[in-house]
C-alpha cells in the first residue's frame, strides 16, 4: 500500500479525558456510525449521551414497561437493543428489529429477561454490567438482613403512627442478634463474596453453596462450603445470589424451608423466581421460619393482595438492589460502552453469550 493510500486508511480518532468529582471518565471520540440505537426507558448520564454521540439513539423518555406492541413498534430497524428488567425480549422483538440487529446490551447484570437461546441462533450479542453493582446490591442484603432480624421497619411505624405511649420498654420489638449469627450465603459470584465480606464486621460465622467451590475465597474470607441442605440447616440467615436459571428456578421451596430453622430469616436479593412464593407464604403464616427479607419476587411489581403483604415477620422493598445515584449511572455507561466498543470493535464488551 502506498503511504498515499495508508494516510486515507487511518482511523480518525481522539480521546478526551474529563475528569469529574475525582472520576476519570475516557471518551474516545470516534467518527459516528449513524446506526439506529434503541433504548426502552430513560436511562441516566452518561449512557444517553454516551450513545448520542455516536449514534442515532431513540430513547424512550418514560422509565415505565412499554406495551409490547409499542416495543416492536419502536425498535424496528435498530442495530442495537438497550433493554433492562420488566422488558420480555424474545423471538418476535428480534424479527420486529430485523436482521440489522447485533447487540443487545442489558442496563442490568441479570439477564433473564432475554431469549438468549434465541439471540444465539441469530449470532446477536447479548452484554450486561457487570461490577458495577455487586457492592451497592451487597448493601442492601445486609439492609435486609438488619431489617428484618430488628423489626426496623415495624418500629419506625410504631414512632409515627404515634403508638408508642410508654418509653423504654423490657419487651419492645424484641428481634434477633445479626451479630456473632450464622450467614448462609447460596451463591459465591459477586454479590454473595461482597455479602460474606460485610458479614465479617459483623462476626458472623459464614457458609456457603454454589455451583463451584472457590478455595481462594474460602481462604480469604475464612468461610466454609458446605452442601445446601446442611447451609439451610444451620444458617440464621439465608441469602440467595444466584441467577434465575433453568437449575434455579424454584430451588427454594417447600421441602428446603422446612430444613431451615424455625428463628431463620430467609433473605433474597437475587431473582424472586428462586423461591417457591406460594411455598414461603405458607411456611411464615405456619411459623417454620421466623421472616423473610425480599427485594423481588415471582411477578414484578406485587399486587396489595399478594399474600406476602399480609404477613408482619416479611420487609418488602421494590427490586431496589443496585439503586443508588452512582451505581445507576455507572450501570448507564457500561451498558452505553458496550454498545459502543462492539462496534468500534475495541474496548471492553461484557458479553454473556
Ligand atoms: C440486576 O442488575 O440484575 C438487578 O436486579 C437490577 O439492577
Amino acid at each position: 500500500m502506498s503511504n498515499e493510500n495508508r494516510k486515507y486508511k487511518i482511523k480518525i480518532e481522539f480521546h478526551i479525558i474529563l475528569i469529574t468529582e475525582g472520576r476519570q471518565t475516557n471518551y474516545f471520540m470516534d467518527r459516528p456510525i449513524k446506526h439506529k440505537v434503541y433504548v426502552t426507558r430513560k436511562i441516566p448520564e452518561p449512557g444517553p449521551s454516551i450513545l448520542k454521540n455516536r449514534f442515532q439513539l431513540k430513547m424512550n423518555p418514560r422509565v415505565d414497561v412499554l406495551k409490547s406492541e409499542n416495543l416492536i413498534q419502536n425498535v424496528r430497524g435498530a442495530y442495537a437493543l438497550m433493554c433492562m428488567l420488566g422488558d420480555k425480549i424474545d423471538s418476535s422483538v428480534m424479527d420486529a428489529a430485523g436482521p440489522n440487529l447485533k447487540v443487545i446490551s442489558c442496563y442490568s447484570v441479570g439477564y433473564d429477561h432475554v431469549d438468549i437461546d434465541e439471540a444465539v441462533k441469530r449470532k446477536i450479542i447479548v452484554t450486561n454490567t457487570p461490577n458495577v453493582l455487586a457492592n451497592t446490591t451487597a448493601d442492601l442484603t445486609f439492609s435486609l438482613i438488619l431489617a428484618a432480624a430488628r423489626n426496623l421497619i415495624k418500629a419506625d411505624r410504631h414512632v409515627r403512627t404515634g403508638d408508642w405511649k410508654f418509653g423504654w420498654t423490657p419487651d419492645l420489638f424484641l428481634g434477633y442478634d445479626v451479630h456473632g449469627s450464622t450467614l448462609g450465603i447460596i451463591g459465591l459470584g459477586e454479590i454473595g463474596t461482597l455479602v460474606a465480606k460485610r458479614a465479617r464486621g459483623f462476626d458472623m460465622k459464614v457458609i456457603y453453596h454454589s455451583k463451584t467451590r472457590n478455595r481462594d475465597i474460602e481462604s480469604e474470607l475464612d468461610i466454609t462450603y458446605v452442601s445446601l441442605e446442611e447451609l439451610l440447616e444451620r444458617s440464621d440467615f439465608v441469602s440467595i445470589h444466584v441467577s434465575l436459571n433453568k437449575d434455579s428456578f424454584h430451588m427454594i421451596d417447600k421441602s428446603k424451608i422446612k430444613l431451615m430453622k424455625k428463628t431463620a430469616f430467609l433473605i433474597n436479593t437475587s431473582r424472586g423466581k428462586v423461591i417457591n412464593e406460594r411455598d414461603l407464604i405458607s411456611a411464615l403464616k405456619n411459623n417454620i421460619i421466623a421472616g423473610a427479607g425480599l427485594d423481588v419476587y415471582d411477578n414484578e411489581p406485587i399486587s396489595r393482595s399478594n399474600g406476602l403483604t399480609q404477613l408482619p415477620q416479611t420487609v418488602l422493598l421494590p427490586h431496589i438492589g443496585s439503586a443508588t445515584f452512582m451505581t445507576r449511572s455507572k450501570m448507564a455507561e457500561v451498558a452505553a460502552n458496550n454498545i459502543v466498543n462492539f462496534f468500534h470493535k475495541r474496548g471492553i464488551v461484557y458479553k454473556i453469550n
